[in-house]
């Protein structure tokens, strides 16, 4: 069906000077994934056999993050225009036998659709180059597509090189190019500089196109809010916060109750099953995995985290990233899970917990103002108020075991290494450094005084104020 396979051409070399940003420009994260993933996604989607991205300013960075993705990288030296870009490939696609579709690196919010549009309107058009276009409500800083009396697509120009008339065009060029590689690099070879910026500019490729007798399509993005690109930071905001929008209503058509979605941040990459609740001010970033039924209150920010069924995160949690926690758990309010904290089915944590690197068994409770990091507890273990796993002594991490169903009693100390065999008691305040056997009970506390009349031997009988 179509005239050979397709490649996909990255454009991600420029310096990308409007963010006034340390970060190359293609780095910066849209719900999570950098611009230029979500752009290579669509590349995936589209089944392009060749995916290659160009890189020039930054690319140390760049290079790091696309380290095990499964693409082309080219150098562009100098950033001298997107067409001096899309020609650095020329060798790289020269056996190339099909259609090469060129797109600005700056583009995260497209739907695969848009761009199977853009290689169809090429292909059944039979056309020598489709460009995408779309009308936006604030055309400011595009490129402008002008059209000739019948219609046709006759130039693009730049913002700076715009008349007013042509200025007010509110059509614009969105980077995106699908040519046959052979015509393809035979006009990019003829663009010049001769513009307000002196850069090679790959719009030219219209009117090079429409002068050698190649004819020139033009494909409609239907929905603007796909076509946003990513020159500065408030373009950076706006893109976030459509992209959030889809997500939310992805979700929502999933299942998934949205209470206030406005107020919702869903990364991309999050699966979140039916009946789960997602209150006001909830944040759930990419990779986290979330069952069916659950309840995720106000204020949670979930970084990383598989979380089963019917679980109740209550207000104000933060889990870091790679946290586990399994069905029919309630967490919170303000707990703090840490890398490693590993909740099996039934827990219950309360406020103020910090878990950090520990299994907690099925059934285990740990319901106020507890430390336990280093720890493997088992099922059904009573971790009473503040009581802590003393994991660090200033040198090396050891870790602490607590068998099934023991009691740790309220504010004790259990100084690592240490074990406390299953169904074992620790009496409250103690400070435990020796290993505790199987149903023992364990006290370690200083013994109580009590001195009689202390007050009136101290202070007589009058008052000591
Ligand atoms: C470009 C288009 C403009 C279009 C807009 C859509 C040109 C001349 N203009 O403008 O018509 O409306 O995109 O967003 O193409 N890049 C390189 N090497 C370079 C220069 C740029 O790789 O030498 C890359 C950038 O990293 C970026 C992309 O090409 O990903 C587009 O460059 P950018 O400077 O953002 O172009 P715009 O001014 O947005
Ligand atoms: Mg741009």
């Amino acid at each position: 069906m179509a005239r050979g396979d397709l490649a996909l051409v990255l454009m991600a070399a420029g310096k990308g000077t409007r963010m006034r940003s340390r970060l190359p420009k293609v780095l910066h994260p849209v719900c999570g994934r950098p611009i230029l993933m979500h752009a290579l996604e669509l590349g995936r989607e589209l089944g392009a056999t060749r995916r290659i991205v160009i890189v020039g300013s930054g690319e140390a960075e760049v290079r790091e993050a696309l380290a095990g993705q499964d693409v082309e990288l080219v150098r562009q030296t100098e950033q001298l225009g997107t067409a001096h870009a899309a020609l650095a490939t020329r060798a790289a696609l020269a056996d190339h036998d099909g259609p090469v579709i060129v797109m600005n690196g700056d583009h995260p919010l497209y739907r695969p659709a848009t761009l199977a549009a853009l290689r169809d309107t090429w292909q059944e058009k039979k056309a020598g180059l489709a460009i995408l276009v779309t009308e936006l409500p604030d055309p400011h800083g595009y490129g402008r597509v002008l059209r000739d009396a019948s219609g046709r697509v006759a130039r693009v120009v730049e913002e700076k090189d715009c008349s007013d008339a042509e200025r007010r065009v509110r059509e614009v060029n969105l980077g995106a190019y699908c040519a046959d590689r052979r015509a393809l690099f035979e006009l990019l070879a003829r663009v010049g500089n001769d513009n307000a910026k002196r850069e090679y500019y790959i719009t030219d490729l219209v009117e090079l196109a429409l002068s050698s007798g190649h004819s020139v399509e033009s494909s409609t993005a239907a929905d603007w809010r796909e076509s946003l690109g990513i020159n500065t930071r408030a373009e950076l905001a706006q893109a976030e916060s459509l992209l959030r929008e889809r997500i939310a209503a992805q979700l929502m058509a999933d299942g998934v109750t949205l209470t206030h979605p406005e107020t919702t941040f869903v990364d991309v990459d999050v699966r979140i099953g039916e009946d789960t609740v997602l209150a006001a001010g909830v944040t759930i970033r990419a990779g986290s995995r979330i069952g069916s039924g659950c309840r995720i209150e106000p204020g949670v920010v979930i970084e990383g985290a598989t979380i089963g069924d019917d679980s109740h995160i209550k207000p104000g949690c933060f889990f870091e990233r790679g946290v586990r926690v399994g069905s029919r758990c309630e967490v919170g309010p303000n707990a703090h899970l840490r890398p490693g904290a590993d909740l099996r089915d039934d827990v219950r944590v309360g406020n103020y917990v910090e878990i950090k690197n520990s299994v907690l068994g099925n059934g285990t409770k740990a319901d106020h103002l507890s430390y336990i990091g280093d720890a493997d507890v088992g099922e059904g273990v009573t971790i009473g108020c503040g009581a802590i796993t003393v994991n660090y002594d200033g040198a090396k991490k050891t870790r602490t075991t607590i068998g099934d169903r023991a009691f740790i009693g309220c504010n004790s100390n259990l100084i690592a290494p240490v074990t406390i065999e299953p169904e074992a008691y620790v009496a409250a305040g103690s400070t435990i450094t020796k290993s505790v056997a199987g149903g023992a009970l364990a006290v370690a506390r200083g013994q109580q005084r009590v001195i009689e009349g202390w007050r009136k031997k101290r202070f007589g009988d009058g008052s000591h104020e």
